[in-house]
């Protein structure tokens, strides 16, 4: 495994690979690694025959005031993991290293980014869209894997790219979670054992909503009540969202007639969730497909 640090390094590398012949997968990641991101990274080793993976904590899809400075960060931890997936390069460049001093372009990802995450935090989509179309520029990768643990983030990087024709697969891979139900986030880590039980809520309300929808509910106000009513009362919990939309625009629906997506967001003390599952309006007893893959 290779490990640069140089936008010149990284793209080095890379074009090696290329004239090889490979196929080739970039897994955007700002480090403090989970097995959410390790599951991106096999995912990327099953698919591709060269691995990049890059580590980065992006200043500028941090609002003044979030927690850029905090955000968890372990390169010496991360190198250790990614070294035991078989992952060929890590490219974890300096601030300095990522952007000029004197940067100005921005990649503004129009009204997808308006909504849920965009609107509590401001600039935030410009930030990520402007970092991955960077990323997707230096690597070149034929191939690039994302969460739907960020659904909004993986539908404006889909979005981007159609647009500005970057001509990068993306691929989506399912939300992983802890035994307890908590999506795995580099996050977690902020919470207290107290913060952690009412963070359950989350995934709880969505169960909650997947539920109301197995049992046939169809109007999604009603599906978001069952949400709502599911935090209500939870202590430290506060919600900056839970609705349902359609799993493409992200705009609100009025009923959940096909599969719909349930989005949730908010803070447990200072720690900033966000959740999200299928709601999938199947006539299996059970509700098939509640969370993960069926997009
Ligand atoms: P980060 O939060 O480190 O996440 C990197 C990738 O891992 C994202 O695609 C995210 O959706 C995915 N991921 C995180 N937790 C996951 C989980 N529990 N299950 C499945 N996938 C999970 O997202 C970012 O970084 C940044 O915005 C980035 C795209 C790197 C741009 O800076």
């Amino acid at each position: 495994m290779e490990r640069v640090a140089s936008k010149a390094e990284a793209r080095l590398a890379v074009t090696e690979a290329r004239r090889e012949g490979k196929t080739i997968a970039l897994v955007p990641t700002m480090g403090a690694l989970h097995e959410g991101h390790l599951s991106l990274v096999r995912a990327a080793c099953e698919r591709a025959d060269y691995v990049a993976v890059s580590v980065f904590v992006n200043p500028t899809q941090f609002a003044p005031g979030e927690d850029f400075e905090s955000y968890p960060r372990d390169l010496e931890g991360d190198l250790g993991l990614l070294a035991g997936e078989g992952v060929d390069l890590v490219f974890s460049p300096s601030v300095g290293a990522m952007y000029a001093a004197d940067a100005a372009a921005v990649v503004h990802p129009g009204p997808l980014a308006d909504h849920w995450e965009g609107e509590v935090r401001p600039g935030h989509f410009s930030g990520v869209a402007t970092v991955v179309t960077k990323l997707f520029s230096v690597v070149r990768p034929d191939l690039a894997f994302f969460g739907e643990k960020d659904y909004q983030q993986l539908r404006v990087v889909e979005r981007v790219v159609t647009d500005l024709d970057l001509g990068v697969r993306v691929v989506g891979c399912p939300i992983v979670r802890d035994d307890d139900g908590l999506a795995l986030s580099s996050r977690n880590a902020y919470l207290s054992a107290e913060e952690r039980s009412s963070a359950l809520a989350l995934p709880a309300a969505l169960e909650a909503a997947a539920a109301a929808v197995a049992w046939g509910e169809r109007e999604a106000r009603a599906v978001e009540r069952a949400m709502l009513e599911r935090v209500a009362g939870v202590r430290g919990l506060e919600l900056d969202y839970a609705v349902v939309v359609d799993p493409r625009t992200l705009e609100p629906l009025d009923r959940v007639d096909r599969t719909a997506r349930a989005l949730i967001a908010g803070r447990v003390g200072r720690t900033r969730l966000i959740d999200n599952a299928a709601l999938a309006p199947s006539a299996d007893i059970g509700g098939a497909g509640t969370t993960e893959g069926n997009r």
